[in-house]
């Protein structure tokens, strides 16, 4: 038996078995969410993001959103209230990385899809204080004028994939079509389009018909956000075990 002083005055023994406790706690814990079913919930809906979308969140990320906004409604009523249903993990489970975000300088964005017009995210993303006088968001006028330049979607979905997202070889295959598609109501072959990205909304989202613009993506993904999983369909009952 070591005796309780010992630990106390020898502090690598101290920090050894802190470590030791911690990590069972930690296995206890975690552990059993890699082989429980019940961790990712089973929804109707969930889809991997269509390229648009897709090159749209990587400027989400790019240009650091996350470091104001999170995209994690938690199951509070306040918050339920304010933003809809709480998240779920299934709504994260396409996103590599995940975009949960630790702070909320602004609101949540988790279900911020179809809550504003196209135009209201224009304006707003080239100046929010043109819409909401009081905002400290910053302004990010260049995004409606800069080309979106992605030169190989295809591997961005193959990439994706390799870390577990089901793109099919179709929508890999049609990738850098598909990206151009989304802003292009007239394309002929828009029914297949819809088919492998059901509730994909295809319109041009900045209001520039000439230029497929890094705001469109933005956009794009933008009112994506929240608006995949059919929550009347959803039973929580149904998920607990
Ligand atoms: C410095 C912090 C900050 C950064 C960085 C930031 N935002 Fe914001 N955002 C805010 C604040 C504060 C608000 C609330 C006021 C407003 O609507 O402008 C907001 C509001 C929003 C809203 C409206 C949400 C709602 O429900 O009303 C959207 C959409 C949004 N931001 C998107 C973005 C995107 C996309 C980016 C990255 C390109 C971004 N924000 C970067 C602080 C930030």
């Amino acid at each position: 038996m070591i005796s309780h002083k010992k630990i106390e005055k020898n502090s690598i023994l101290m920090t050894v078995l802190v470590l030791i406790v911690v990590s069972i706690g930690g296995l206890v814990e975690i552990a059993p969410l890699f082989y429980l079913e019940s961790t990712i919930e089973k929804v109707k809906g969930m889809r991997p993001y269509s390229p648009l979308e897709l090159a749209g969140r990587d400027i989400y990320i790019r240009e650091g959103c996350y470091n104001c906004h999170s995209q994690m409604v938690r199951p509070l009523r306040d918050e339920a209230e304010r933003y809809g249903h709480y998240s779920l993990a299934a709504e994260s489970m396409y996103d590599h990385p995940f975009q949960w975000g630790s702070k909320r300088t602004g609101p949540d964005l988790a279900r911020v899809g179809g809550r504003y017009s196209d135009e209201w995210h224009v304006t707003h993303m080239k100046n929010p204080r043109d819409v909401v006088p009081e905002s400290v968001m910053p302004g990010y006028p260049f995004l409606a004028i800069t080309p979106l330049r992605v030169p190989d979607i295809q591997k961005n979905l193959e990439a994706n994939r390799a870390v577990g997202v089901p793109y099919s070889d179709d929508m890999i295959e049609n990738a850098a079509r598909d990206l151009k598609m989304q802003v292009n109501p007239d394309a002929d072959d828009i029914d297949a389009f819809m088919e492998r990205y059901p509730k994909a909304q295809v319109r041009n989202f900045d209001g520039n018909p000439a230029m497929v613009s890094e705001l469109d993506a933005l956009i794009a993904y933008l009112q994506m956000l929240g608006t995949l999983v059919d929550f009347t369909s959803y039973d929580v009952d149904a998920n607990k075990r």
